[in-house]
């Protein structure tokens, strides 16, 4: 026998929920009993207009599984999209509660081809296109906790390890979501007094935007055997980040995949040298080496060697 619905009676915002990481993550919290407003601006992989609507087509999917759905077109990386984001789910279901920030593109080059507008696009989809969702849905929650109704509210940021330890040929990419760490550890921070929890994960998964990247990585399996790279696999750790049995868990990053959950420990101070007066740029430097030969080894960046 199957237990209570985790989401019963939630209402979750999916960003970029059309395809992918989205997508699955929507229909998981669907399958949970959440209402779900589904976003999706329907973009090609390098963010430039597409043709389709991915985002009504997901709706589709989860009513047709007998859940509540509805779609949202805007651009999160807007005032006006953001704005109306959560202005649907309000209007459609009279409630937020949680807001999962996943929509994004990549426009990869090594660092002397990345020209001023593909480190701006990258930027805006993914550090605004995750500010500006959730400086929108969070105003709404400190004002029901103004009224005496402070929510259970749930933010799931998306980083990716390429933010955590850099990636060669994304360094637009990497520095937007290294920044949605510290964006994640600012709001929950400031966001715990009005019942907002906020996290972020750093998912891997096969979706178009790694498919012909990491093709062997990636690859399906067998029709018997796990198919670890299955984007399906990071949602229920997103699911139950976003639901209010994960009281307490807040500023917190994890890496997910496959059947993989990873705490992912952040920066702190390594071994320490402290003279109590200013230091030569020599001495600086002597101390700086002794220093680095005690401290621990930071992880590889990815595709670099
Ligand atoms: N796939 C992976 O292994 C992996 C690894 C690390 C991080 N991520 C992150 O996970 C998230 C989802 O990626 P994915 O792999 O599912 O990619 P995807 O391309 O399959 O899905 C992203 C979706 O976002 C939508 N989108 C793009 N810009 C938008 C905008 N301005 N407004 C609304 N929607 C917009 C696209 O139309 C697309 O449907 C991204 O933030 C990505 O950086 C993915």
């Amino acid at each position: 026998m199957s237990g209570p619905l985790l989401c019963e009676g939630r209402v979750v915002i999916v960003t970029g929920a059309g395809r992918g990481l989205g997508r699955a993550h929507a229909l998981a919290y669907a399958a949970e009993g959440a209402r779900v407003v589904v976003n999706d601006l329907g973009v090609g992989l390098d963010g430039t207009p597409g043709p389709d609507s991915p985002a009504a087509r997901v709706v589709a999917e989860i009513r047709a599984a007998g859940g509540q759905a509805v779609a949202h077109g805007g651009d999160i990386a807007t005032t006006d999209g953001a704005a109306s984001l959560v202005r649907t789910a309000l209007e459609t279901y009279g409630r937020l509660d949680t807001l999962v920030n996943n929509a994004g593109f990549l426009r990869d080059r090594m660092l002397v081809n990345l020209d001023e507008d593909d480190w701006d696009a990258v930027l805006r989809v993914h550090l605004k296109g995750h500010f500006l969702p959730l400086k929108h849905a969070a105003a709404h929650w400190r004002a029901e906790a103004k009224e005496g109704r402070t929510p259970r509210a749930r933010v799931v940021n998306t980083s990716s390890g390429a933010g955590l330890l850099g990636s060669v040929g994304q360094g637009n990419y990497s520095a937007a979501k290294a920044g949605i760490i510290g964006l994640t550890l600012v709001a929950a921070a400031e966001l715990g007094r009005y019942g907002v929890q906020v996290n972020a994960i750093a998912p891997a998964a096969r979706t178009r935007m790694t498919e012909r990247t990491f093709a062997d990585t990636m690859a399906a399996p067998g029709a018997d055997s796990f198919d670890a790279m299955a984007p399906e696999n990071v949602s229920p750790l997103v699911v139950w980040l976003g639901a209010s049995a994960s009281t307490g868990v807040t500023g917190r990053v994890f890496e997910t995949e496959g059947g993989r959950i990873t705490v992912m420990e952040g920066w702190r101070p390594g071994p320490t040298a402290d003279k109590g007066a200013r230091w030569t740029p020599s001495e600086a430097g002597d101390t700086a080496l002794k220093l680095l030969a005690e401290a621990e080894v930071p992880g590889a960046v990815y595709g670099a060697g």
